[in-house]
């Protein structure tokens, strides 16, 4: 399938439910984000945050060595760090992770899951996170509009390291030369996007902050591929889809001509990340493929738990996001589809 097959896809998934969406448009056109001098914005706005969509816990399955270290931390009567709940309770795609702990079960058997608290906000459409992505507070700023879009440009710009990455990675292994062109590619997209952003949340008095990352070191196939599983696979391919739903119901305007500019992007991305999962699979064993297939199983299903606690009613109608109800829906469409493939 083609960047512009998937996108045609895309569109006709959004087109079809355009009918259902009319009120969301609608009201897109009264509730505006100005991007003007900001005499005229909503003042209901000014009010409103999403930092009230709260936490949700669930659990993380866990493999043998998380199991271990963390099992040996439980025993000790030490809480687990906050570093090791972050990289572990990353799986379940929330943003937030503040804090995670491992529960006796019932019956005294030793736990085999860890139960991640996770706070969850709005899904930003900008795709691949780099390994390594620290969280961060909340962006400040006067309207919700611009916290939205300083949040988007954090990613966005975290979206280039994760491309950077991902090229030294493949040059590292060996990957076909189309691959790396459509990567460098997706990096400079990613550059395109980040300035998109940034200047929308500087025009709606939010300052956005920079993404911190861990240092990187090149990983193994098997680990990249786990990765691109999630984040490729899974993220970008959610994150194009949804892009492509807000470039529909968005205010016209500035914010509609960037989200429709990140939309045919990001679907270019989901399309390069199920490139390289058909190259690196080629290049993993069979216990290996099985591992790759369950972490993007797992991610799927993580994806749409998270998407089943948003909350877009704090969020101005302008950026035309998806409720939940219509997110879960879109997203079932694209399980079926594609994620299953
Ligand atoms: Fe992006
Ligand atoms: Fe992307």
């Amino acid at each position: 399938m083609t960047p512009r097959s998937l996108l045609k896809r895309f569109e006709a998934i959004v087109r079809l439910r355009a009918p259902l969406a009319a009120g969301a448009s609608a009201l897109a056109l009264t509730a505006g984000c100005a991007t003007g001098d900001g005499s005229d914005f909503d003042p209901h706005e000014r009010a409103q945050s999403y930092e009230s969509q709260g936490f949700a816990t669930s659990p993380v399955q866990l493999g043998q060595q998380d199991y271990e270290e963390l099992l040996a931390t439980f025993k000790r009567g030490e809480s687990i760090p906050l570093d090791v709940c972050r990289r572990v309770c990353e799986r379940l795609g929330g943003e937030q992770v503040t804090s995670c702990n491992l529960p006796l079960e019932a019956d005294g058997e030793e736990p085999l899951t860890l139960m991640c608290t996770v706070e969850y906000r709005y899904f930003h459409p900008v795709g691949r996170r780099p390994p390594g992505l620290l969280s961060a507070a909340q962006a400040e700023g006067a309207t919700a509009c611009g916290r939205w879009f300083a949040e988007s440009a954090r990613l966005e710009e975290g979206a280039v390291l994760a491309f950077a990455a991902l090229l030294d990675e493949l040059r590292a292994h060996g990957a076909p030369q189309a691959l790396q062109e459509a990567c460098l590619q997706a990096l400079w997209d990613e550059v395109h996007h980040t300035h998109l952003t940034r200047a929308l949340a500087l025009a709606l008095g939010a300052d956005p902050r920079r993404p911190e990352v861990e240092e990187f070191r090149v990983r193994p196939l098997l680990e990249i591929a786990l990765d691109n599983a999630v984040e490729g696979c899974v993220q970008e391919t959610w994150s194009a889809l949804q892009a492509t739903w807000q470039a529909h119901f968005a205010q016209p305007g500035p914010i509609q001509q960037a989200l429709a500019a990140i939309a045919v992007d990001e679907t270019r991305h989901a399309e390069l990340s199920w490139d390289i999962d058909a190259w690196i699979m080629t290049r993993l064993d069979e216990g290996e493929r099985q591992q790759v297939i369950d972490a993007r199983a797992e991610a799927v299903a993580a994806l749409r738990r998270a998407l089943a606690s948003v909350d877009t009613a704090p969020l101005p109608a302008a950026l035309g996001l998806p409720d939940s109800a219509q997110a879960l829906d879109l997203f079932d469409t694209l399980s079926a589809d594609l994620l299953a493939a």
